[in-house]
């Protein structure tokens, strides 16, 4: 099992980005997510293509952008040439699911389909071999630092099985990340639910020494291996 981790920089000092970006990289980030909210589809207003171009530089790895935008269609391709590698949105967000995903590719970018806490699983029925990844919200998106809502965990073990199935039957891998609420001290359970890549806010940017929350991140989900 490869498990990856995924600062999301909306905990970070955004008066510092550059660096914040280049210190959590450097502590073992696998990914950087990237939260855009348009203050319509969530309660929220962030960031958008000129700050993705402008930490662009600054890191190697992936950067992973979570849409909390209506509509979806229209910057997209802003956010491919911004320098995004990974773009997910919310399906009820979206008049054509699979028009948005094909658009994503095209631009291309790895495309994958968001689920709030309480959006029904079946938008995955007819486009499972047009996904990358599956993104499961485990708080209602718009703000970090919130509580870890625990149905997720069991919404979490039925994508796993859906994957697990697709695959098996010749499908392509799916990453399955989960966003919100994710500390060290509950990694490994989100883990065992079958989530691969963990998106983690304000447990990280919150503490002085972000390598010694990703490590300690590491070793929690080392122990679901055995
Ligand atoms: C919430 C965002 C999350 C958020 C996670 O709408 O999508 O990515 O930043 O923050 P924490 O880890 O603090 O819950
Ligand atoms: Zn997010």
């Amino acid at each position: 099992m490869t498990f990856r981790i995924a600062p999301s920089i909306l905990s970070a000092d955004f008066a510092r980005l550059g660096e914040e970006v280049r210190n959590v990289v450097a502590a073992g980030a696998d990914l950087i997510h990237f939260d855009v909210m348009d203050n319509h589809y969530v309660p929220n207003l962030t960031i958008g293509p000129l700050v993705c171009a402008a930490i662009r530089p600054h890191v190697q790895v992936p950067i992973d952008v979570h849409l909390m935008i209506t509509p979806v269609d229209r910057i997209v391709p802003d956010f491919a040439k911004a320098g995004a590698n990974l773009i997910t949105f919310h399906p009820e967000a979206s008049e054509h699911i699979d028009r948005t995903l094909a658009l994503i590719k095209e631009c291309g970018c790895k495309a994958g389909l968001v689920f709030n806490p309480a959006t029904p699983l079946h938008y995955l029925d007819h486009v499972m071999d047009k996904l990358d990844i599956i993104l499961l919200m485990s708080v209602n998106p718009g703000f970090g630092g919130q509580q870890f809502i625990p149905a997720a965990l069991a919404k979490l073990r039925v994508v796993r099985a859906r994957i697990d199935a697709h695959k098996a039957a010749g499908g392509q891998d799916i990453w399955l990340e989960v966003d919100g609420g994710v500390k060290t001290d509950n990694i490994a359970e989100i883990a065992r639910a079958g989530a691969d890549t963990f998106v983690a806010g304000s447990a990280i940017f919150s503490q002085p020494d972000y390598a010694a929350v990703v490590q300690a991140m590491r070793k929690e989900l080392a122990t679901t291996c055995s």
